[in-house]
């Protein structure tokens, strides 16, 4: 078979609608007895499965010595996977290099910021900025693709494993030193543009040379740091992930072309490194999810059911990247790395299974098929238990699921349109991850939480039963009725105007707190407080205020109190605004907090308030689409009901059943009307069933 040409036409090659979404699994034959490993394929097979995931960390597998490269043993495990009609998915070993490698160039393993290298032991201990982990890698992955690029067994590949130091990054080795300064170069080119875009008369920090620049390394500062150089660091370091990525597509792509898809399993609320960086490189975006870990998470039952609005938020993130998107890892049951790993409820992995189905994910993998008898990861639980066959329940949840999936696949009508209520809904949130970095680096108010703002309207828009993508800068805002950009605090002229744009010719666009506070440099502008936005919103922001924890403030709205105190932007409107919420108390009370507009065709709304528990913008948001006369629903936070490929979808999060909005001529499909806690009902309504499945009706 010939390559598909381009990366949308391998889209389809890869991910054939009809298939709806796959479902996999991750297996280390090379940790485990070659007698075992038939039985285990087999397993997997019988279990529902369709992919086998291989290899991530077998670099001292695939390559024992240096350059003698051994893949009699994957080969192996291809053949029996492909015996049972299994895919098989591949990695890049490049997280886990050999003994014998860093003994060779201990050079690439990675500094951290106290300044000790790390070691050979557990992963992620390599550099990737150093040219000779480069050059290593090069060979290995070069080895892979020449040996499986071409192979019709071979599905796709993923590259690395959630590329970061597990929360130490950045590296500060010299190689990553060097990296920052002629980034630096490039960007400004000469030492007083930097001075100035960095504040360096500030402390007297005016560089006179591009080589006495340091990565900023809070441990090697008494006092705080500088913001700008801290979010050109960030902006640096994100980019050399994306190149590293970037580069082994590269070698792969010569020999896969776009036969086999390529990705890489992004850690989602993770924002070191940001997958909208490779979204043009790769074929499908992949992410890994564990909702349960110890977090008391919403709600009573959220430390048994995880936060449903992260898995929407992180799927609808990944989804409009390239239009293609998976959940390489999903949680199986108990995990071992959390502070506290409770059990899931019962049914909650099926839930999950089922929400990024809702989420329109073509596939879903799960870590791992066999618990570990040995190493790090002890405790935690995978498809079968200890005893290498018994299905836990959570495998027994994922046969489920497949089984449920195969009776999908019959009956749904891949491409079908959306409905057009639930079409008049669509949202999209604006989403960046400089803007996240540039809030997280000086929040004025330890208690702010920015990814929990962002997931405080995505609660909301959930609510009101519309459809969301989460977007980067890049992407036309007019596809879109409802535009949220939340705390969106860097922001150029260009912006401000499509923004503008975006309104008068209809678009309902919200502004939440903290906006147009700041140039893309962070720094403030030379003009009244978040003046840029001011003619948009038409208000200005005469102050803000933030209160230190137990205290909290209160704002009205229609008659309903909300607490906050994170933060609070006290507007000064003017005469063509309408005021939604005003401040309840403290020195301010009876100003406003929320205001909208009209504008052009659209409108305008300000919401300068973080509330507390997300009800104020819960209240707001529905306010925003009562407005603009679209029709919404009423779903309590935690029951989401979604619509792909002609199935409606709704999942219950919550501690109580709830009645899912089933029209009395639909055919249900799995579940019940009353959707229970941990529940899942699907149903396709008599218009978008596919003809055949029509007669005799
Ligand atoms: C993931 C990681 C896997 C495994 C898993 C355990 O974050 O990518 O390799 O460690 O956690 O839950
Ligand atoms: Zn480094």
């Amino acid at each position: 078979m010939s390559a598909p040409p381009s990366a949308a036409a391998a889209a389809l090659y890869s991910f054939p609608p009809a298939d709806l979404m796959t479902l996999g699994v991750y297996y280390y034959p090379e940790a485990w007895p070659a007698a075992q490993w038939p039985r285990d394929i087999a397993n997997i097979r019988k279990l529902g499965f369709e992919f086998v995931h291989l290899g991530e960390f077998a670099w001292a597998f695939l390559e024992p010595t240096e350059g003698a490269f051994d893949f009699a043993w994957l080969d192996r495990v291809v053949a029996l996977a492909a015996e049972q009609g299994l895919k098989v998915v591949l990695c890049t070993p490049t997280p886990a290099p050999p003994v014998w490698l860093t003994e060779k160039s201990p050079e690439v393993l990675m500094v951290d910021a106290a300044g000790r290298r790390q070691r050979h032991g557990t992963r992620q201990h390599a550099c990737w900025n150093v040219p000779r982990y480069r050059s290593y890698v090069d060979k290995i992955v070069h080895a892979l693709g020449r040996r499986y690029g071409a192979d019709t067994r071979v599905w796709g590949w993923q590259l690395d494993n959630e590329l970061t130091h597990y929360g130490k990054e950045p590296c500060f080795c010299d190689a990553c030193q060097d990296s920052f300064r002629a980034w630096l170069k490039t960007k400004y080119a000469d030492i007083g543009a930097l001075n100035r875009d960095w504040g360096n008369a500030f402390w007297s920090q005016l560089y006179q040379r591009f080589d006495q620049i340091r990565i900023p390394n809070v441990q090697e500062f008494p006092a705080q740091f500088n913001p700008h150089a801290m979010l050109d660091a960030q902006r640096w370091f994100a980019g050399t992930a994306a190149d590293y990525l970037r580069f082994q597509t590269g070698i792969l792509r010569t020999y896969t072309g776009h036969r086999q898809w390529i990705t890489s399993n992004h850690i989602h609320h993770f924002p070191a490194v940001n997958p909208a960086l490779n979204a043009r490189d790769f074929d499908v975006v992949s992410w890994t999810l564990y909702p349960v870990h110890g977090n008391a998470n919403r709600g009573p039952l959220g430390f048994r059911l995880g936060d449903p609005s992260v898995l929407g938020f992180a799927g609808d993130f990944m989804r409009p990247l390239n239009g293609q998107h998976g959940i390489m890892e999903l949680q199986p049951g108990q995990v071992n790395w959390g502070e506290v790993n409770p059990q899931p409820y019962p049914g909650a992995v099926r839930l999950w299974i089922l929400q990024a189905f809702a989420t329109g994910a073509k596939f879903v993998c799960t870590y791992r098929y066999r618990q570990p008898l040995s190493g790090a990861e002890l405790y935690h639980q995978g498809i079968v238990g200890p005893d290498g066959v018994t299905p836990t329940a959570g495998g027994m949840q994922f046969s489920q699921a497949a089984r449920e999936l195969a009776g999908l696949r019959a009956v749904a009508t891949p491409g079908a349109p959306p409905p057009p209520a639930y079409a008049r809904r669509q949202a999209a949130i604006l989403y960046s991850y400089e803007v996240r970095w540039d809030l997280d680096n000086h929040k004025q108010n330890k208690d702010w939480d920015t990814y929990e703002h962002l997931l405080k309207y995505h609660r909301a828009l959930k609510r009101v039963g519309a459809p969301v993508d989460v977007i980067t800068e890049e992407k036309d805002f007019s596809a879109y009725p409802f535009l949220i950009a939340p705390a969106h605090q860097l922001v150029d002229a260009a912006l401000v105007a499509r923004w503008q744009a975006y309104a008068e010719n209809g678009g309902q666009l919200v502004l939440t707190c903290r906006t147009g506070q700041k140039d893309r440099r962070g720094q403030l502008w030379e003009a009244a407080w978040a003046a840029p936005i001011h003619d948009l919103i038409g208000a200005s922001i005469a102050f803000y205020d933030t209160l230190p924890s137990p205290h909290r403030a209160h704002v009205s709205a229609g008659g309903e109190s909300h607490a906050w105190s994170t933060w609070g932007d006290v507007l000064a409107p003017r005469a063509d605004t309408e005021t939604l919420a005003t401040y309840a108390d403290q020195p301010y009370a009876g100003e406003p907090a929320a205001i909208t507009r009209r504008l052009g065709r659209g409108a305008v709304t300000y919401i300068g308030v973080d509330s507390t528990s997300g009800s104020l913008e819960a209240q707001l948001i529905r306010e925003v689409y009562a407005r603009a006369a679209v029709a919404t629903e009423n779903f309590p936070e935690g029951f989401s009901v979604d619509w792909r490929d002609g199935l409606w979808i709704a999942t219950n999060a919550t501690e109580q059943s709830h009645a899912a909005p089933v029209p009395a001529n639909a055919t249900m499909l799995v579940g019940t009307r009353e959707v229970p806690i941990a529940g899942v009902t699907i149903w396709q309504e008599p218009e978008t069933r596919p003809k055949m499945h029509r007669k005799g009706e």
